[in-house]
This record gives structure tokens, sequence and C-alpha cells, in this order.
């Protein structure tokens, strides 16, 4: 595998490459990771990954430098997943002057996820736009456990019109259901115990819907309680559609969504689970 900082050499090595699927990451790779990695070679003829943790993206209060740096473990999982090429700049190289241009998305990088980390859509938007105009892929692979930001990323190139194909790939979890994550890192040994409820709850509350509830303040309101009497302090659980992750706004919505967020001691836990219903036409 191929590892480069500099975008002058990553740009001269990709020129003879085919086309190219791209998976940027932060690094601290774990099997989430790699079935993308896996993936992206149904997407390219060559796997480019990036690792590059990302400053524009956390808040002041947020994980920035506490966050796992695991650069030469990631290496090793990499080359062995058969990725062609690594993007590992440091900040110097990607931010030489502070960075004054920002993509700005839509009200609902403030809503969700947005509302407790402000700032957090504009970062992941703007570093995505720039490693897509140094790498130029063809195909752009992200995790759907991170959903809200798989949206962004998704109408951002629809509506800036880049030739890349954006993939959501499935959440790989745990046996227990808890969605891999770098921050289940932060759980203590009774936290991880208690942290599949999260993935439970939100399953239970499909199969609700699923079976024809349609009061989703209660079911979030009931779930999020739920958590709370448990040891969690939760920051939302809530029933959006999927494509723009708006209210639903009436019985004929098929494709839901449920997505949380809430904190479990030191480790703020994300996750979500579609909803299909039939149409009932
Ligand atoms: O999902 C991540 O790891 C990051 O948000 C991303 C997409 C690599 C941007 O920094």
């Amino acid at each position: 595998m191929q590892i480069h900082s500099s975008i002058p050499e990553l740009r001269a090595a990709l020129q003879t490459r085919g086309r190219i699927a791209f998976v940027p990451t932060m690094g601290n790779l774990h099997a989430g990771h790699m079935a993308l990695m896996n993936e992206a070679r149904n997407h390219g003829d060559c796997v480019v990954a990036s690792i590059f943790v990302n400053r524009l993206q956390f808040g002041p209060n947020d994980d920035f430098d506490s966050y796992p740096r695991t650069l030469q473990a990631d290496c090793e999982k990499l080359a062995a997943a058969g990725v062609a090429m690594l993007f590992a700049p440091t900040e110097a190289v990607l931010y030489p002057e502070p960075q004054q241009y920002h993509v700005e998305p839509p009200a609902i990088q403030h809503q969700l996820d947005g509302e407790f980390r402000p700032g957090h859509f504009r970062g992941v938007a703007t570093v995505v736009l720039k490693l897509f105009n140094i790498i130029q892929p063809q195909a752009a692979l992200f995790g759907k456990k991170d959903y809200q930001q798989l949206m962004v990323l998704r109408n951002m190139t629809r509506q800036l019109a880049l030739p890349i194909e954006i993939v959501g790939s499935e959440t790989v979890r745990a046996e227990d259901g808890l969605a891999l994550s770098s921050r289940n890192a932060y759980l203590s040994t009774s936290e991880r115990a208690e942290a599949p409820r999260l993935h439970r709850l939100l399953s239970c509350l499909a199969a609700a819907v699923h079976a024809g509830e349609r009061d989703f303040a209660k079911l979030e309101r009931e779930a999020a309680g739920e958590l709370d009497q448990n040891g969690w302090k939760t920051d939302y659980v809530a029933v959006r559609r999927q494509s723009d992750l708006q209210l639903p706004q009436g019985p004929d919505e098929q494709a839901l969504v449920v997505l949380a967020a809430s904190r479990l001691g030191a480790a703020r836990l994300i996750d979500n689970v579609e909803i299909e219903l039939a149409s009932s036409h």
C-alpha cells in the first residue's frame, strides 16, 4: 500500500489508477471501517482511504485532543485489506492557512446531532469537499451509523453537481447489537454491558411503527425516558423521513428512520434504524 501525506504526490500517484473508490476516515479503524474498505472494491478499480482527524468538525468541548490516533495499526489493517493507497495528511497540509471558505449545509446542520454539536456538519462537509477535490474519486463510501452525515454529504454532492456516487454502507454491529464506533472505547465494562440498550430500544420503536403506531412523539418520549432511567443522558430520539431528515409529513411517508444520540458515562453514542413501510395503495 502506498502512503502519501503530500497532495501533489498523491495526485501524481492517482493519475493512472482508473475508477477510484474513496473511503474517508478519522482513523482508529475497526470492523465497521474495514467493511467499508471491502465494499469499496465493488465500486472502483482502486480503493483509496484517508485518515485525518479533522479539527474543523470538533467543538471546543469535544474530544479532538483525546481522539484515538493509531496510524501504525491502521496502516497494517488497510494493507491487509488490499487498500491501494492511503492519504494521511498533517494539519499543515490540509489546512496550510486558516480555512475561511466553508460548505454551509442547510438548516438540518442545526438539528438532531447538529443541535448538540454546533458547527459539526459544516466542518464535515468542508473537509469532505476538500478531500473530494484532492482525490477526485468516482465513488465515496460512508457508514449509515452516521446517518445525518451521510444525508448531508449525499445532498451536498447532488446539489453541487459533483460527479461522485455516494454509497451508504450498513452499520456493523457487535453480536449484542451495539454499533461499532471508535468512541465505544470510552465505555467502562459495566457501561459496555448497558450500551446495547440503545439499539434494542430503537428496534422496538421501529417495530411499533411497523405495527401501526403513528404517535411518534410518544414513542420518542418513551424511548428517551427508558434510556435516562437506566443512567443515560439522552440528547434526542427522533423519527424522521430518510431523504432529508425532516418530520414525516403524513401517512404516505414510507421511508422513515429513527435516530438517537445519548450519553453513557464519557461516551456519546449515536445509532439509528431505518423503517420501510409498505405502500397502503
Ligand atoms: O465519519 C468520519 O469519520 C468523518 O466525519 C469524516 C467523514 C472522515 C470527515 O472527517
